[in-house]
């Protein structure tokens, strides 16, 4: 092998050896919360060990238009009615809590009057933080909720 070759080879390794740090700098930043905006709704998924906790039947939910326990809002997903949205009830403005307006799709909070849509996003202030969301899930007729 020359001197020529294994300056060539050194270099490779070289240029090999900075790719991985020149990814991570190429990469998107993200704020410490992970969302990128002040009223996002927090993200859904269920952690693997998350305990999911019967919170009504599905009939019920029908029923009624929502199900509630435990400051735990179910409601239909008015995006895709086979799905369920959960959200915290109490109020991200000075803690009430929220009622849920079927005709108008959306939770309202009888203290100052802030609104929320069906995932927990500010519609209307003084509340400026969307409600905090859980997974919720429609099994067997059971309409469940992560709780961790
Ligand atoms: Fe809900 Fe003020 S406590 S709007």
């Amino acid at each position: 092998m020359n001197r020529r070759k294994v300056l060539s080879w050194f270099g490779l390794g070289w240029l090999a050896s900075l790719l991985p740090s020149s990814l991570i700098g190429c990469s998107e930043a993200k704020s410490p919360s992970g969302s990128s905006s002040a009223s996002a709704p927090e993200s859904v998924a269920a952690a693997p060990s998350a305990n999911f906790k019967v919170i009504g039947t599905v009939a019920q939910l029908d029923k009624d238009g929502q199900l509630v326990s435990d400051k735990i809002a179910v409601v239909r997903d008015p995006k895709d009615a086979n799905k369920v949205l959960a959200v915290n009830a109490t109020c991200t403005h000075n803690g009430c809590t929220v009622k849920w307006k079927t005709a108008d799709q959306q939770f309202v909070c009888p203290c100052h009057d802030a609104k929320f849509g069906a995932d927990g996003a500010v519609r209307q202030g003084p509340a400026n933080k969307p409600l905090p969301r859980y997974a919720a899930k429609i099994e067997k007729g059971q309409v469940l909720v992560a709780v961790s």
